[in-house]
């Protein structure tokens, strides 16, 4: 298959299209190589993924014209848009940024796959769109009507104006709520990053809530392999539908959600404990209060996901901080690496 990749440069982005071109797919990355983290660490993917079968074109979804083309121009069987302005606390200094990218460059793709008849659109969401629910495990049936970030707001938006899409145009659409992704080569804005930076430079780390917040924290490869999994089944419409008692996770229209994550909420104590036994250091514990638009914890249901694809994400979160540190100490070894 030919599959048009969004966001290759980023950190899943990049595990994505390694994924599908080891399988044998052809990649068509698209990424505006934006400045929100280190460019560098971005261009050293691409790099990475220099091969037949991967071409790369730098450009924005939010310039519809150079996007339209460039669909036209590949001609996709599918497409993967990953491309997105992620981070919540981000979302409170800089909104504008997440209308461009999630809300204008989001209709873009819509736009671009109802024009060249895509056969599946998958897009990553949030688990952050689950804002101030307190049922835990965040199952898709639950209503997610109350962002408590502009991020996750402008991620909720996507899964509907999919929706719409999918219903006026029959555009199948699978919208994928990560769960705090992390391994090797992941984002300088998240926490392994910066926590890592901090304990290896003996810093200490700011620990919000007093500590009291869990995550439930999915290794990378898990989520490429659901992803890809998610890919291969277009999105159809539910003949178990019912309009008059609707589920917020299901549809007439080729349109789905799904949670991805590790179906379990590790407390951020417990998890900065485990990144300091893999880097083998410790450091100072800088307790403080909640930040605004942060929730005290998540953790996924991912009973729909196992029922359509036959897989969920099971890596213990010991084994995937052990990789991510190896990689983290080697890169930031070079100099060139997060605050090296
Ligand atoms: N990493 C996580 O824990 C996590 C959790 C939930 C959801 N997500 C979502 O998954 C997707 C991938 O996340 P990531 O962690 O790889 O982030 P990332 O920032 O590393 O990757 C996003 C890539 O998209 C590119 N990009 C941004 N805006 C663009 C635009 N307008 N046009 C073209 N390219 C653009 C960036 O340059 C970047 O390379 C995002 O949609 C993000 O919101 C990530």
């Amino acid at each position: 298959m030919k599959i048009l990749l969004t966001g290759c440069a980023g950190f899943i982005g990049y595990f994505v299209a390694e994924k599908l071109l080891a399988r044998g797919d052809l990649v068509s990355g698209f990424d505006n190589l934006n400045e929100y983290y280190d460019v560098g660490l971005k261009q050293a993917r691409l790099k990475r993924l220099e091969r037949p079968g991967f071409t790369f074109e730098q450009g924005d979804c939010a310039d519809g014209a150079a996007l339209s083309r460039f669909f036209r121009r590949e001609a996709p069987d599918a497409v993967i848009h990953l491309a997105a302005q992620a981070g919540v606390r981000y979302s409170l200094q800089n909104p504008g940024a997440y209308v461009h990218s999630n809300l204008l460059g989001f209709t873009h793709v819509l736009e671009a796959c109802r024009e060249q008849a895509v056969k599946h659109l998958v897009y990553a969401s949030t688990s952050s769109v689950y804002g101030g629910n307190r049922k835990l495990p965040f199952s898709e049936s639950d209503s997610v009507d109350h962002p408590v970030s502009f991020y996750a707001a402008t991620k909720k938006a996507n899964e509907l104006m999919a929706h719409s899409y999918s219903h006026v145009y029959r555009l199948p659409t699978t919208g994928l709520r990560f769960f705090t992704v992390y391994g090797p080569w992941g984002r300088p804005d998240m926490s392994p990053m910066l926590f890592a930076s901090a304990i290896v430079k003996g810093e200490p780390i700011n620990v919000f809530n007093y500590g009291d917040m869990s995550r439930d924290f999915t290794y990378v490869d898990d989520i490429v392999e659901a992803t890809v999994r998610i890919l291969d089944r277009p999105a159809q419409p539910d003949p178990e539908y019912d309009a008059g008692h609707p589920n917020p996770a299901s549809s007439d229209a080729p349109w789905r959600i799904y949670n991805i994550g590790n179906h379990a909420a590790v407390g951020l104590l417990e998890y900065i404990e485990a990144l300091e036994q893999a880097l083998g250091r410790t450091t100072e514990k800088r307790l403080l209060p909640m930040q605004v638009g942060d929730v005290r914890s998540t953790y996924a249901d991912t009973q729909l996901l196992e029922k359509a694809i036959g897989f969920i994400p099971e890596t213990p979160l010991s084994v995937g901080l052990e990789r991510f540190a190896q990689w983290y100490l080697s890169y930031a070894g070079q100099g060139s690496g997060p605050g090296g």
